[in-house]
């Protein structure tokens, strides 16, 4: 069984200027729950604008977002906000903490926003995840105490505090050395495992080797679709499972 979490249609995302940039050129795409999908593609290609696409950062000049069986592109502006908020996660190469918060003001952040859970709860929940991050001995020390790879696990711990469906990440492992990679690698595994989607634009290859899929990105268009190591056909979505009619 596969339930589509993320879907894109025809998405086209243009900017007006006194010339006109293309930056996303006519992409579909369908992710499903529980898949680890990585984007990857030469600078400029147009990942981050894809991505900005597939988070409701950024609304397409063309086409449509549909997340979770909801279309997107006829909603307010609070609206995607809300949708933002509830289904999708953020986690990006510079982290954007709050430099004025402590690590665990910047986890409870995205939760008092969303305001669904008591203080206790939120407090709760926020040291949980630090903790399970290693970040147990640090949730008092503010972003410019901690090192580049624990901030981006705060930043991991805050995009996972909503326990969003989607989590989108645009290089999360883009400045982190090797172990810190790994952790935080085998941390987006992990939710996707659990039936969270991941989408992740990365410039390693050999993570973007061990995702389900990969899509790599040319000209703001889906140049090559590679399923579990192994080319598949063009702007085809994962098959659900063997034998699957269409
Ligand atoms: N607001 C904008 N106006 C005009 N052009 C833009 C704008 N934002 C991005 N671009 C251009 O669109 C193209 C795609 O940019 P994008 O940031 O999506 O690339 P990318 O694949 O993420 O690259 P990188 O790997 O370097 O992060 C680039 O050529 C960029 O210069
Ligand atoms: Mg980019």
């Amino acid at each position: 069984m596969s339930e589509i979490a993320l879907q894109a249609v025809g998405l086209v995302r243009r900017v007006e200027g006194t010339i006109t940039h293309t930056l996303v050129n006519g992409i579909d795409l369908e992710v499903r729950k529980g898949e680890f999908l990585a984007i990857t593609g030469p600078s400029g290609s147009g990942k981050s604008s894809l991505l900005y696409l597939l988070g409701l950062l950024d609304a397409p000049t063309e086409g449509e977002v549909i997340i979770c069986g909801q279309p997107t592109s006829k909603l307010s502006e609070n609206e995607r906000a809300e949708v933002r908020l509830n289904k999708c996660g953020f986690v990006f190469q510079f982290h954007f903490l709050l430099p004025e918060f402590t690590a665990l003001e910047n986890v409870l952040l995205p939760m008092r926003t969303a305001g669904r859970l008591s203080a206790a709860e939120m407090h709760e929940r926020a040291t949980g995840l630090l903790k399970t991050l290693g970040l147990g001995d640090q949730v008092q020390k503010r972003p410019n105490q901690l090192s580049g790879g624990q901030r981006q696990r705060v930043a991991l711990a805050r995009a996972l505090a909503n326990q969003p469906e989607i989590i989108v990440g645009d290089e999360p492992t883009g400045n982190l050395d090797t172990a810190s990679t790994e952790q935080v690698f085998n941390i987006l595994r992990g939710m996707a495992d659990n039936g969270q989607t991941v989408v992740v634009v990365t410039h390693d290859p050999a993570l973007a080797r061990r995702a389900d899929r990969r899509v790599h990105i040319v000209d703001g268009k889906i140049a090559e679709t590679t399923l579990g190591g192994q080319r598949a056909s063009e702007q085809e979505p994962a098959k659900a499972s063997e034998g699957a009619s269409r």
